[in-house]
């Protein structure tokens, strides 16, 4: 294999689904094809991966798992908002129609175990891209509910051997993106001699 220059069209379709990815917030109810969710997890797998351990793990929930983790978010926020929060919560967590948590192998070894996050973040952004480029929005998200025990237990993860690095929600877009900006380059590009 040899590298050669992209076209200048391709190159202007990558710049453009790496500027205008942007973490969705609310979806349209109707589920994406699985065909399309796992085109995207292949092409995850392509991210680099220091020692080659491809640490990632991909738990695509279905209705029971995603219910379930829906009334233990619930029941979170009950405790710290109240249950009309609560009620809330549950209803806007139960539409999400795309569930998708990803895990990084745990490690005794300090170092590999964060190669081997570092790996799946690199991942999740291949995932995430991959589904931009189809039209379909994620949200990655690491709330509180993920570090609950009751979670692993019904994504059937070991928490012994696994590190989660978020759970993704993904669907179509529904209503307007939020606006983002970034700091100018300068302000975090440092030249030295
Ligand atoms: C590790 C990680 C965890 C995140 N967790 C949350 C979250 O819990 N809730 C949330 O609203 N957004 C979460 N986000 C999304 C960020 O808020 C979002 O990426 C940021 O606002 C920049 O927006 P953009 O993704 O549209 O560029 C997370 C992003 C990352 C990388």
């Amino acid at each position: 294999m040899s590298v050669e220059s992209y076209a200048d069209d391709e190159r202007a379709v990558v710049e453009r689904v790496l500027r205008e990815r942007r973490t969705v917030h609310d979806f349209r109810p109707e589920a994406v094809p699985e065909s399309l969710v796992e085109r995207a997890l292949e092409l995850a797998r392509w991210a680099p991966n220091h020692h080659r351990t491809e640490p990632w793990r991909f738990y695509l929930l279905g209705p029971r798992a995603r219910a379930a983790i829906a009334e233990l978010n619930a029941g979170l926020v009950a405790a710290r908002q109240g249950e009309r929060a609560a009620e809330i919560k549950l209803k806007r967590w139960q539409a999400v129609p795309g569930w998708l948590v990803m895990t990084s192998s745990a490690s005794v070894d300090a170092l590999r175990e964060q190669e081997d996050y570092a790996a799946c973040c690199c991942a999740a952004q291949n995932f995430m891209l991959a589904l931009w480029s189809a039209g379909v929005g994620v949200k990655w998200t690491t709330g509180a509910v993920v570090r609950e025990a009751g979670f692993a237990d019904i994504v059937g993860l070991d928490p012994l051997a696994e590190r989660v690095v978020g759970l993704f929600w993904y669907g179509w877009p529904a209503g307007p993106l939020t606006e983002q900006q970034r700091r100018p380059l300068d302000a975090c590009l440092v030249r030295r001699a």
